[in-house]
């Protein structure tokens, strides 16, 4: 069981934190298993430290990466149809909250027709928890925010999300396409298994669509998702004393129909040895060696609908733009 402090940061608004004595020493554990060995990989959790939040608000606002803005709309058009799916008074769950800017649109909805509601915002980091909770209970006088800055599945393996009423439950931001198949499906189980039968799962996900459109969305012009995954080797260099030349790399998307995933790289741009002295590695490149860094998977609605119903979920309505770019499908639990 995690250890965690519970600080009531104001009337309403309460954080309970995960101690990570042991971060850096998994960080050093997951480069040393990813970079120790061919072919090459590095996890996307680690994308996000300060400077990688910064990196990814910015790839949310560029023309190419159409996923957020898309999402927003929905959210906006269709928030209080999502919302009046239920009868009874809602609490609302977010896993992977991040600045939580979208949410908003969700909880206005839900106080138009209720007059009080807790919100419990997971997310890894708790900057952007204290940030985005003291914005939203600053603007909403009838809003409680319980947040947790842990790991949702941490969190919810150990059964440490307390709600009362019925449950929506969020996980937008096509966040379930940075898992592997079987990994988005023990969270969907897992999900599953903390609410009760009648609550909801709004799920945001992208749509499969053209190879151009997608590689352009995770290769914009301007270069931010090349930063954004150079900060990993970055990262790497900072807080596990290592040597990489990040002049000495480039950064490579491309979608790849049958898994129907964009897939991420960093390729070596000449032949060279990296030391991580944090992780007491030295890792030889040849000359277009590529270290994977993300895959960022796409549905069509019957896969996401098919998925969800192996693990207790039945669709109750899915909402789309006119350019079938993205879509939130409504589920309830169904058991
Ligand atoms: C957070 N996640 C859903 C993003 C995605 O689209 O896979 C991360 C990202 N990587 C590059 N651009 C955005």
């Amino acid at each position: 069981m995690a250890s965690t402090t519970q600080t009531e940061i104001s009337e309403r608004f309460a954080l309970s934190r995960d101690l990570h004595p042991e971060r850096v020493a998994t960080f050093a554990q997951d480069v040393r298993a990813g970079l120790g060995a061919r072919p090459y990989a590095l996890s996307p959790k680690y994308f996000y430290d300060d400077l990688g939040s910064s990196l990814f608000e910015a790839i949310c606002r560029l023309p190419e990466y159409y996923l957020t803005r898309v999402e927003r709309d929905l959210l906006a058009t269709y928030g209080r149809a999502i919302v009046a799916a239920f009868r009874e008074p809602l609490e609302l769950v977010e896993l992977g909250s991040g600045s939580a800017l979208k949410t908003k649109l969700i909880i206005e909805a839900i106080l138009e027709r209720q007059p009080q509601l807790t919100y419990h915002p997971i997310d890894i980091s708790p900057d952007a928890l204290v940030e985005s909770s003291l914005a939203l209970i600053a603007a909403n006088d009838r809003l409680r925010v319980s947040a947790h800055a842990s790991d949702y599945y941490t969190l919810l393996r150990e059964r440490r999300l307390t709600t009362r009423d019925r449950v929506l439950a969020l996980y937008l931001g096509s966040n379930i396409g940075n898992f592997q198949p079987a990994e988005s499906r023990a969270l969907l189980e897992l999900v599953s298994a903390t609410l009760q039968p009648g609550d909801g799962l709004l799920v945001g996900y992208d749509l499969k669509k053209d190879a151009q459109i997608l590689e352009a969305a995770y290769s914009d012009a301007t270069g931010v998702t090349a930063a954004f995954n150079k900060n990993l080797l970055g990262r790497i260099n900072r807080e596990l004393d290592g040597d990489f030349d990040l002049d000495a790399f480039r950064f490579r998307a491309t979608y790849d129909m049958r898994r129907g995933a964009v897939d991420s790289f960093l390729v070596s741009e000449r032949r060279q040895t990296v030391r991580i002295g944090g992780a007491g590695l030295h890792v030889p490149f040849s000359v277009g060696e590529t270290i994977h860094t993300e895959s960022s998977f796409k549905f069509s609605r019957e896969e996401i609908v098919a998925l969800a119903r192996r693990c207790g979920f039945a669709e109750s309505k899915t909402f789309t733009d006119a350019g079938a770019r993205y879509a939130l499908t409504l589920f309830t639990v169904e058991r």
